[in-house]
């Protein structure tokens, strides 16, 4: 994530510290979804990674594991770093086969066709180039000249750096339009996020070709404004600034202690996991450009290993300390978010969500603020301007920083609204929020005449959504009243959605899931790619699909009911052309981009796509269990299988949906009690196989 720091200060020049204060930055032209671009180019065939040290070669893993019939090159200007980087890809390969994450057959093609090479020249053919070499701005602008003289000119050339704007970087390239950051965080094969910076003089086509590119190969990707350190390392070097600023008043493991509380690992656990000490270098370039206030502690310089504690791990602490220590970190994340939202770094959306997915954010600085309310959010920003002067303090009032969508982007395509589900981190899994933000916009936009419908999608091209949130569930096991209303309060979208005029169709894009699938059976339609797969799994957790799922089915294709059994009670998938059978998938996409195509068009045709699900009792064939149920190798619990079966059968009978849909919300009250549900939830959580012996 961060291995040195900017190289060179060149003083930020006011006019345009003041245009980066006053104006409120357009980052996102075309989409919030990356996926709803099309690309103007196609996936690219040859790659570099220029740079063998810490990330370079960990870029290149994540390029070849998502493109494997692509050809990479690993440049260094020495041996030993590519001979270290050959070792490491294969480690990485030879673990993903050994946790079955990869086939031996898949781990072979990632590996095959990469070059680890001296030769600069090998390179001319390359579609993509990303510089990973120390961050030092004259070695970097000498790799880009060498560069530029073997490629292509229309090939795209990026540099990782986390902290030195792209205007410095390539101040000496002939053709800077091709050129931009993409700032990766550790590790970088498998961590989400990569930060696209947005600066003058990058073509606007590449900009976005990135933006979907990284996307497409099962990345976040981030834009952010062209400043120093960018968004999240500005959040990042400061909160650690500020935990060593605290010394020795403190130790480094009462601070790291006291932010466990939000984070999963405090600042100086982390300094140790990073090489070097970059958060010297770049506070004080911030220091040098920006204000006195970001002057870098003085105990950064003199100490290489903090000694702290193992993450999770008890420390002994007065109360005055830990007061002293949560207030001046919160204040100084405090201060960096809303310098970021208010010179228009980054949106409040991907601020929020990025601290998340790259610095191990709990939860998001957004969502602290809001948990702690605004009397103490200011009470703590009034100390920290007391106790550390100059730093950033609010432009706004405190609503507008809460004043946004946490789990999804919301994009305007030919007039229809495309609500995407952004969770990726747990395959786009629904909590109450979630449900909470779509139902929102729904109902905005339900009686908006410039508005024909809406379509409903997941984030990237793995999952629509992979059901409930788990985590959740574990605080209502036992309680039958607050599983029911659990279940009618998840409801809300899909009972909207049933009574609504214009059309909301559902763009599954890979796993449906659970809850994902209750929300997509109650869409009018559902458009789906090719790789998309239906499931119930709840049984393999010993639950039942609680939010309409054992009883809309029937309903609306009871063609499919002895499928729907199946699926119900044994957790059967099933893909796209049995889907297309019974009916319940209107049309199949090629990709995501055919996908949303066919969506929008379905969706854009107004009242008449509107299906409403039937009224009165259904006919079903009989539920037949096999004497020892399984899901796959997993014996399933005949208890919960019970529950399911005679729920499944008064809902079927039952004369209303209301009623059904009331039937199904109490089965999922009396499962939740059973104790299958309580060992089913428990070993998903706990990573192991359930067992159940009822
Ligand atoms: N709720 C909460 N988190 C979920 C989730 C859900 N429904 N589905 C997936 N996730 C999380 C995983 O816990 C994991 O988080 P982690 O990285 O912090 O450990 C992350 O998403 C990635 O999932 P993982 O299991 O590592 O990926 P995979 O490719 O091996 O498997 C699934 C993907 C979807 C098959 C698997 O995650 C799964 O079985 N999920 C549960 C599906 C389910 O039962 N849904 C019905 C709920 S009612």
């Amino acid at each position: 994530m961060h291995s040195g720091g900017v190289g060179a200060c060149i003083p930020l020049r006011c006019e345009q510290m003041r245009k980066q204060m006053g104006e409120k930055k357009r980052l996102y032209y075309p989409y919030h979804n990356p996926l709803l671009v099309s690309p103007a180019r196609a996936l690219p065939k040859e790659m570099a990674v220029v740079g063998a040290g810490t990330i370079g070669p960990d870029i290149g893993y994540y390029l070849k594991r998502a493109m494997p019939d692509s050809k990479l090159f690993l440049v260094d200007v020495v041996e030993k770093p590519l001979k270290n980087a050959q070792k490491r890809l294969s480690g990485y390969a030879e673990r993903a086969v050994d946790r079955k994450k990869m086939t031996a057959q898949q781990a072979e093609a990632v590996l095959a066709d990469i070059s680890y090479t001296m030769a600069y020249e090998d390179l001319k053919d390359c579609d993509l180039v990303i510089e990973a070499a120390t961050e030092n701005i004259p070695l970097k602008q000498k790799i880009f000249e060498s560069i530029e003289k073997i490629v292509r000119a229309d090939t795209l050339i990026t540099s990782n750096t986390s902290s030195i704007p792209a205007d410095r970087i390539f101040s000496r390239m002939e053709r800077p339009d091709r050129a931009t950051v993409t700032h990766f965080f550790a590790p970088a094969w498998r961590s989400l996020p990569v930060e696209v910076v947005s600066w003058e003089k990058v073509n606007r086509e590449v900009l976005d070709y990135l933006f979907w590119l990284f996307a497409a190969t099962g990345k976040v990707p981030l834009i952010t404004d062209n400043v120093i350190c960018f968004m999240l390392d500005r959040v990042f070097v400061n909160w650690c600034n500020e935990a060593a600023q605290l010394l020795p008043d403190v130790t480094a493991s009462q601070v790291d202690k006291v932010t466990e509380e939000f984070v999963f690992a405090g600042p100086f656990f982390v300094l140790n996991m990073v090489n070097g000490n970059p958060v010297i270098i770049e506070t004080n370039t911030l220091q040098a450009e920006e204000g006195e206030h970001y002057k870098p502690a003085r105990l950064l310089a003199s100490v290489d290993r903090w000694h702290t504690h193992r993450p999770g791990t008890g420390v002994d602490m007065p109360r005055m300390s830990r007061e002293t220590i949560r207030d001046r970190m919160l204040g100084v994340i405090f201060s960096q978010c809303f310098d970021i939202i208010d010179r228009g770094i980054g949106t409040k959306e991907d601020l929020n969500f990025g601290c998340q997915i790259a610095l191990g954010f709990r939860e998001g600085p957004l969502d602290i603020m809001r948990d702690l309310g605004e009397d103490e959010v200011n009470r703590i920003m009034q100390k920290f301007d007391r106790e550390r002067p100059g730093y950033p303090q609010p432009n706004e009032a405190e609503g507008f920083y809460q004043d946004f969508n946490r789990y999804i982007l919301v994009d305007d395509v030919n007039g229809v609204k495309v609500i995407t589900i952004r969770r990726p981190q747990a395959m786009n899994a629904l909590n109450d929020e979630v449900t909470a933000e779509i139902l929102k916009v729904l109902e905005e936009y339900a009686h908006d005449p410039a508005v024909k419908g809406f379509v409903i999608t997941g984030y990237g091209s793995r999952a629509f959504s992979a059901g409930a949130d788990i985590g959740k569930f574990p605080e209502m096991l036992g309680n039958r009243d607050a599983s029911i209303q659990y279940s009618r309060d998840c409801a809300n979208v899909q009972l909207f959605m049933d009574r609504m005029q214009k059309p909301v169709v559902a763009a599954v894009n890979g796993m449906a899931l659970g809850g994902g699938l209750e929300l997509a059976i109650r869409c009018h339609s559902i458009v789906a790619t090719r790789n998309a797969v239906f499931q119930f799994p709840e049984i393999t957790l010993g639950i039942l699909p609680g939010i309409g799922g054992c009883v809309v089915p029937y309903r609306k294709w009871p063609k499919g009911a002895s499928l729907f059994h199946e699926m119900i009670c044994l957790g059967r998938r099933i893909g796209v052309e049995e889907a297309l059978n019974i009916g319940m998938v209107d049309e199949a996409a090629e990709d995501y981009s055919d996908l949303i195509g066919k969506a929008v068009n379905l969706a854009g045709t107004g009242g008449d796509a509107v299906k409403r699900i039937p009224d009165g009792r259904v006919q079903i064939p009989p539920i037949e269990i096999p004497s020892k149920p399984m899901a796959g190798g997993l014996a399933l619990s005949k208890e919960a299988l019970s529950i399911i079966v005679k729920t499944i059968e008064a809902g079927a009978a039952a004369e209303h949906l209301s009623d059904a849909l009331e039937i199904g919300y109490a089965g999922f009250g009396e499962i939740a009690c059973a104790d299958a549900a309580q060992e089913g939830i428990t070993a998903f959580l706990q990573k192991r196989r359930p067992e159940y012996n009822k």
